[in-house]
């Protein structure tokens, strides 16, 4: 891996948790469990490396879809991942941002978080995203709901909307767009991440389900990255 050329801003959807625990014959929260120790790992080594910031999709607009124990379960684990991880990640100087509406989740994450985010705003290292409750349709639809308002408020006008005004309505505001997306568990589609913000990021999918991503797997996967040709529509 060359060191001088890594992606500035690495974006995973962490993909695969229940089959992981299927192919074990454990309920699926234990592949959820599985997966925050992987994840755990993987900003470990994101951080070491200089990476700048790592976005993670954790919970979808449209997970709430599924069984109410596995989803208050998974906001019990993260719960539990804060409590124990935040004191090493501020350590590290890892700044935690969350991005998608965190209100709509249940109280106790919802301290946690603000805990988080407190605890670690000054910090200059490592920007470490986490995506709950997050859909880029919801996001780019609330986008524009905070721009018509400004427009009806007489503080915009509808000529000066251009993509840098939309982008700042964005809940990446301030963030650049993704220079790689990795998805795990093989599915290769983009389930409402990042639409927006990835309309040049390289992909790199991957067979292996997300507990058994491991750091090694992340650097194979900016390897991919850096093989790859980057043009943005331009000539090379
Ligand atoms: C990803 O793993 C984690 C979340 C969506 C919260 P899944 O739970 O989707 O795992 P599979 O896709 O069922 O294997
Ligand atoms: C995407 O995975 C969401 C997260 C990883 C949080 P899903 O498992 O929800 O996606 P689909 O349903 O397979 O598209
Ligand atoms: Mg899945």
């Amino acid at each position: 891996m060359n060191r001088e050329k890594l992606p500035n801003h690495i974006a995973i959807v962490m993909d695969g948790n229940g089959r992981w625990a299927k192919n074990r014959s454990l309920p699926r929260l234990a592949g959820h469990n599985a997966g925050m120790m992987a994840l755990k790992e993987i900003v470990k080594r994101t951080s070491t490396l200089g990476v700048k910031y790592l976005t993670v999709y954790a919970f979808s607009t449209e997970n709430w879809k599924r069984p109410e124990t596995e989803v208050g379960g998974i906001f019990n684990l993260l719960v539990h991942y804060v409590d124990k991880e935040l004191e090493e990640l501020n350590q590290n100087n890892v700044k935690v941002r969350i991005i998608g509406d965190y209100s709509k989740l249940p109280k106790k994450a919802i301290q946690k978080i603000e805990e988080a985010l407190a605890k670690t705003c000054d910090n200059t290292g490592l920007q470490f995203n986490i995506a709950l409750n997050y859909g880029s349709r919801d996001e780019i639809v609330r986008a524009t709901r905070l721009i018509a308002n400004k427009v009806a408020n007489n503080e915009l006008k509808p000529e000066d909307i251009n993509q840098s005004i939309f982008e700042e309505h964005l809940f990446t505001r301030g963030i650049p767009d993704p220079d790689l997306v990795i998805r795990t568990s093989g599915e290769k589609r983009m389930s409402n991440f990042l639409l927006w913000q990835s309309a040049y990021s390289e992909f790199v999918f991957t067979e292996t389900l997300w507990p058994d991503f491991t750091p090694e797997c992340l650097e194979d996967a900016i390897k991919e990255y850096q093989r790859r040709v980057r043009r943005f529509g331009g000539l090379k």
